[in-house]
């Protein structure tokens, strides 16, 4: 996993979307896989920048969201359809059709997620999937427990996420049970991650993400099994991290590599 440490949280945001942003000049019809909550907003708000300021262009870009709380409808304002809309969609080119976010009022949930499975499928898979991180150590809502190959699915929250997203609701009880969420398989997937995590209450959950073994206890701990991962983190974020040096190293070694300053060694 190549991680990146970058000083604070506005530094997370404008990296995270340089790589969106790269990708899409690259490949205009590309599929990104987004999140939501307090981590990509910082992202969004400079992809909307870079649309207005710099013309990156979204017409034929297609997206698909990680999750959305069962039993909300789009217009909810705590949906995850409302979010994307208020905080990315609605202020950028992108073509209305070609947004996703499951829809947490299907009848027919098992039908649904394999549908929506069959989607992401059916546009050639995704090709950069945007990540946050749980305090429980969890990607999408794949809470602590959940199968690492499974696919899009309900899932239960657990009683840590239920308390740290009550912020955004009126309170604890307010909060959605449950959510339909990509597996932890369908986000092995995709092309490749951009884990993103800033403040000091994910130190712990990024430690043992990179640096412990792999386990479904903390099931952003699969990423490990990707070949091709980033995880752009803030100095808190990355606090606890056992071989910080070197990952410093490894940039500097890259941007050396990059602009042809690389030491040579003659005998
Ligand atoms: C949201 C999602 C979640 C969040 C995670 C961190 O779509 O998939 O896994 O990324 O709960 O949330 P924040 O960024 O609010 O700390």
């Amino acid at each position: 996993m190549r991680v990146i440490v970058e000083k604070d949280k506005e530094g997370v945001a404008r990296r995270a979307a340089q790589f969106a942003a790269i990708l899409v000049r690259k490949r205009p019809n590309c599929v990104l896989g987004l999140a939501t909550g307090g981590t990509p907003l910082g992202m969004y708000a400079e992809l909307i920048r870079l649309h207005r300021e710099e013309g990156l262009d979204f017409s034929r870009v297609v997206t698909f969201n990680l999750d959305e709380y069962v039993g909300l409808s789009a217009t909810h304002p705590q949906s995850y359809r409302h979010f994307m809309q208020q905080n990315l969609f609605d202020h950028i080119n992108i073509d209305p059709r070609d947004t996703h976010v499951p829809d947490g009022r299907a009848l027919d949930f098992e039908a649904y997620c394999a549908h929506y499975e069959r989607l992401i499928s059916d546009e050639g898979g995704i090709d950069l999937q945007v990540l946050g991180i749980g305090s429980d150590g969890h990607i999408a809502f794949n809470e602590p427990g959940s199968s690492l190959g499974s696919r899009t699915r309900l899932k239960t929250l657990t009683a840590e996420t239920i308390r740290d997203n009550a912020r955004f609701f009126g309170g604890e009880h307010e909060v959605p049970r449950l959510a339909i969420t990509m597996g932890v398989g369908t986000i092995l997937e995709s092309r490749q991650c951009l884990l993103l995590a800033a403040g000091a209450s994910k130190a712990k959950a990024i430690r043992e993400t990179i640096e412990g073994p792999i386990t479904a206890q903390i099931t952003a701990s699969a990423l490990q099994l990707h070949r091709d991962v980033i995880a752009i983190l803030d100095e808190e974020a990355a606090r606890l991290l056992e071989r910080r040096d070197y990952y410093l190293e490894v940039e500097r070694a890259q941007a050396a590599l990059q602009t042809g300053h690389f030491g040579r060694i003659d005998a």
